[in-house]
Order: structure tokens, then sequence, then C-alpha cells
């Protein structure tokens, strides 16, 4: 299975941080953010990466990443994201690079503390559909909020004002090939992105998705308090642990 992490966007919540550099080379505790996921992705077992960068300073991920050796990787692949389209944009980009098969899709300012290798073997054994993960956080309405009848996910509700659950879906997604199809029937959100929650209530409305609950803390970095926090959190126990 291949994995992508998708890094476009402008950052502009963490203005003027990245008013010169691209937020996803900002540092989460002593590591550039990036490469967070990538481990994330290394350490389930997933070998084929394709980074997809976008905004100002687009050249330095090449700078820093090289082939990846520095991950074990033999290879890197990268593509480039015009404008900030919205994650959904972002990995219809990966399109060419999937060829027709199951990926593992990583936002690139979300940080974890375990190993996600058995969802992504659950994912590997699943015949078809969609898989995300979720965490209870304090709150719920900053993310993808889960609704639940009994055990089953009904929708995924993007920043409610009023969460249905306590649950946030975080940025790690597995799709089947047909993602890419899904993504070109979406029409842009009211803040004028290709929501990637669209693409899961597709999956969840077709009976085709499957969830998980992961171990550990988890982390977006991408305001000033969750940057801080995850590089308190990583400091505290690391990240990417087995
Ligand atoms: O962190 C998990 C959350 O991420 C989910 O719970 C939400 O459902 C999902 O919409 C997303 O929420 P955010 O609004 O926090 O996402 P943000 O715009 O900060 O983008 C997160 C990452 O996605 C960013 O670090 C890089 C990538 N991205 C984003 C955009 C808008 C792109 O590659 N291209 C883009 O155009």
């Amino acid at each position: 299975m291949k994995g992508v992490v998708l890094a476009g966007g402008l950052g502009s919540r963490l203005f003027p941080l990245t008013k010169v550099t691209n937020k996803h080379l900002l540092p989460v505790y002593n590591e550039p953010m990036i490469y967070y996921p990538i481990k994330t992705l290394v350490n389930a077992g997933i070998e084929e990466i394709l980074i997809v960068t976008g905004g100002n300073n687009a050249g330095e991920f090449l700078r820093l990443l090289g082939n990846g050796s520095e991950f074990g990787l033999k290879h890197l692949n990268y593509t480039y994201q015009e404008g900030e389209g919205g994650i959904a944009a972002a990995l219809s980009l990966a399109e060419h690079f999937a060829d027709n098969g199951k990926i593992v899709v990583v936002l690139g300012d979300n940080i974890i503390e375990k190993n996600i290798r058995k969802a992504v073997d659950a994912f590997r054994k699943q015949k078809d559909g969609a898989r995300i993960m979720l965490k209870e956080v304090p709150d719920p309405q900053r993310f993808g909020v889960p609704v639940f009848e009994g055990d089953r996910i009904v929708r995924v509700e993007e920043k409610p004002a009023e969460p249905a659950s306590q649950y946030a879906v975080i940025g790690i997604y597995m799709y089947d090939e047909r993602v890419f199809d899904f993504i070109k029937t979406l029409k842009p959100s009211q803040r004028g992105e290709l929501e990637i929650t669209d693409v899961n209530n597709f999956y969840i409305h077709d009976g085709k998705m499957e969830w998980d609950i992961i171990d550990g803390w988890w982390s977006d970095a991408g305001t000033f308090e969750s940057l801080q926090y995850a590089g308190n959190m990583v400091a505290k126990t690391g990240a990417n642990t087995l």
C-alpha cells in the first residue's frame, strides 16, 4: 500500500511564522513538522510515499528530505498544489501515484504518539471502502466530528458549533481507489475548499466506512496553541513510538 503526506496550503493561522517559510518546515520540538507524518507512514510499513507540497518555499522540502534516506526510504515522490483549494483538492493530485491501489493519507500537521500499524494492517485486509481514526478531545468543534447511532457513524460534521460527540476525526485517512472519483464530484464548501469530510461522508453513505480509536496522544500543529502542545508532548514522550 502507498502513502500520501498532504503538506500544501498556506498555513495562514500561523502567520507571521509562515510568512517566509512553509508551515510543515517549522520545528515541532526537535524535528521539522513534516518528519512526523512521514514517520507515521514508514512505521506502519509503508515505503512508497508521495509528498504534496504547496505555497512558499516548496523547493526546501527537496533540500530537507531528498530521497528519504534518513527515514530508511529508497525514494520519495513530490508534487505541488497551486493555491489552497482544500485537503481533498491536494489529495486529488495523488491519483496518478495511487495507480488504482489503496492509499493511506496523513495530514502534514498531524502528530501521533504511537504506531498505527494495526489499523493499517486491518485496512490492508479490508476488501474495499475507507477507514478513519478517532480521538476523544476536549475541543471537538475545531475538527471533523463523527455523529454516532449506536456503534455506527452516520455522518461526519466539519467544525460543528455544537458537536454531536466528543471525538475528532484525526488527519489519517485510508481510502480505496474510488476516492478520486468521489473528489471529482465535490463542490467547494463555505470556506472555499474541497473538504475531506465530504469525501468521508461519501463512504459513510455507501456503508463502506470502518473506524478505529487511536492509541496514545494525537495533536494537529496548525495553530499557535496546538503547535506548542505538540512540541511539549513530543518532548515528554517522543512521537511515533512503537
Ligand atoms: O487535523 C485534523 C483535521 O484536519 C480534521 O479533523 C478536519 O476534519 C480536517 O478538515 C482538517 O481540519 P483543518 O481545518 O485543521 O485543516 P487545515 O486547513 O489546517 O489543513 C491541515 C493540513 O492539510 C495542512 O497542514 C496541509 C494539508 N492541506 C490543507 C489545505 C487547506 C493541503 O495540503 N492543502 C490545502 O489546500
